[in-house]
């Protein structure tokens, strides 16, 4: 039986740290669906539609990786994909009690789905989008945090503003 798993997230946008995890996430599981989930407690830069366009053409080329978007509960969506698994990184301690929190409603409404982390590489340890969309908003460069196709979109975004 294929052993398929979600890597839910807001991607906004995909950084190199979630590129890394695709990766790695892929030498575990036959299938990897990167899901942009909903999280009510952000508010967005890019749309749904330009995040899938974004990280489709980033991971292009990689067998065993789909991509799709949701605005439900991730448990249900990986019920209907198939799914027995979770995947998600942790950086830093700070990432520790909200990674647990959600692993453990998301185990309360479906014991037959897992959450599994990888601790991310070091190289971008520090990475998150919301650092990379402040830098970039503010003139900094965030070339090599990202893929150069993110980088470029984000220079679009803010040199339009
Ligand atoms: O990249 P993020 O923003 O940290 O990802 C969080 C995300 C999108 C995975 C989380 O908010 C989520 O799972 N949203 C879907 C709704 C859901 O199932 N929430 C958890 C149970 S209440």
């Amino acid at each position: 039986m294929k052993k398929i798993a979600i890597y839910p997230g807001s991607f906004d946008p995909m950084t190199n740290g979630h590129l890394d995890m695709i990766k790695r996430g892929l030498r575990m599981f036959d299938e990897l669906i990167v899901l942009i989930a909903y999280n009510p407690h952000k508010s967005f830069l890019f749309s749904v539609d330009e995040r899938i366009d974004l990280v489709k053409r980033v991971i292009n080329g990689l067998d065993g990786v789909t991509v799709d978007s949701y605005s439900g509960l991730l448990v249900d969506y990986a019920k209907k994909a198939g799914a027995t698994a979770l995947l998600r990184g942790l950086r830093a301690v700070s990432d520790f009690e909200y990674e647990f929190q959600m692993a453990l409603i998301n185990r309360r409404l479906n014991r037959d789905v897992e959450t599994v982390f990888l601790m991310t590489s070091v190289r971008w340890f520090y990475t998150s989008s919301k650092l990379i969309k402040e830098a970039a908003s503010l003139g900094g460069s965030v070339k090599g945090l990202v893929p150069d196709l993110v980088l470029e979109k984000l220079q679009e975004k803010f040199n339009n503003r």
